[in-house]
């Protein structure tokens, strides 16, 4: 009994390392734009890009992934965040490129971020879609990533889906399945466009503006992960659904300007 105990005490302890060394960013992680504005601490399970007058920061992954639980916890910029951009998003490189993206559009004081969320498929993005958060993402840590199979994306904050592009390649839409992508965010001066369609400028008195990363985690997934399912339980429609009624401000699938006749995504997608 006792050493059944221990062997589980031990199995337990392994996996605690294994996933502590996962998550230990500086390890994960280079600097793309701006070491001087990125900071690793806690024993490098912890990082801060900062934007200032000077430059704004970035990091990307070393490594690729093609399908999986991709997510990080993110803390946003606090305070008074107009104008700011962090953008966090999958990308692979070269033309025709592949890409999922989250932008977070920062705001004044107690007004809301914007989620803005793009999926880029052999270089064709243009689906922009927009949201409100339920709750403050610059008071404490939330998990923002994606599920990325062969048959779905699902965008997830937490464990609520706000988003999912489903593979509709038999419509001749292109879906990301053959290129590998690297994990990237930086922190930008979008004030020409960010907040309330650019009216709101950085005040740059507030600089330095800081956004903090913890605990990136990836749970590998084949392409074969998730076949014969739907991908999407009913507990993520229902999630998704009362996303879509209550914090929804923009989706390109209703916009009939740019898109008289909807693109054939969205015939089923949210
Ligand atoms: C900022 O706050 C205003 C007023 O509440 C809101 O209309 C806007 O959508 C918010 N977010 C951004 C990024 O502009």
């Amino acid at each position: 009994m006792g050493s059944f105990f221990f062997r589980g005490f031990i199995v337990f302890s392994l996996l605690m390392l294994l996933k502590g060394a996962s998550s230990s960013l500086d390890k994960e992680f280079y600097v793309t734009w701006a070491a001087d504005h990125v900071r690793f601490f806690n024993g490098g399970q912890e990082l801060q890009l900062a934007l200032d007058t000077n430059s704004g920061s970035g990091f990307a992954s070393k490594n690729k992934y093609l399908f999986g639980n991709i997510n990080m916890q993110i803390k946003l910029v606090p305070g008074d965040s107009a104008g700011t951009v962090t953008a966090y998003y999958l990308s692979s490189e070269g033309s025709n490129h592949d890409e999922l993206d989250f932008e977070f559009l920062g705001n004044k004081s107690g007004e809301p971020y914007v989620v803005q969320t793009n999926v880029y498929a052999s270089g064709k993005g243009d689906r922009e879609q927009r949201i409100y958060l339920w709750f403050d993402p610059t008071k404490d840590f939330h998990s923002y990533g994606v599920v990325w199979t062969a048959q779905h994306i699902l965008f997830m904050v937490d464990s609520v889906p706000i988003r999912v592009f489903s593979n509709h390649k038999a419509a001749g839409v292109a879906y990301p399945d053959k290129q590998a992508m690297g994990v990237f965010s930086s922190l930008w001066n979008g004030d020409n466009w960010a907040t309330q369609g650019g009216l709101v400028k950085i005040d740059w008195s507030q600089a330095p503006f800081v956004a903090s990363y913890r605990n990136f985690n990836v749970e590998p997934m084949t392409a074969s992960s998730g076949e014969g399912t739907s991908g999407v339980n009913s507990e993520q429609w229902k999630k998704l659904q009362w996303v879509k009624e209550n914090f929804m401000i923009y989706n390109y699938c209703n916009d009939k300007q740019r898109y008289p006749l909807p693109p054939p995504e969205c015939t089923t997608d949210m």
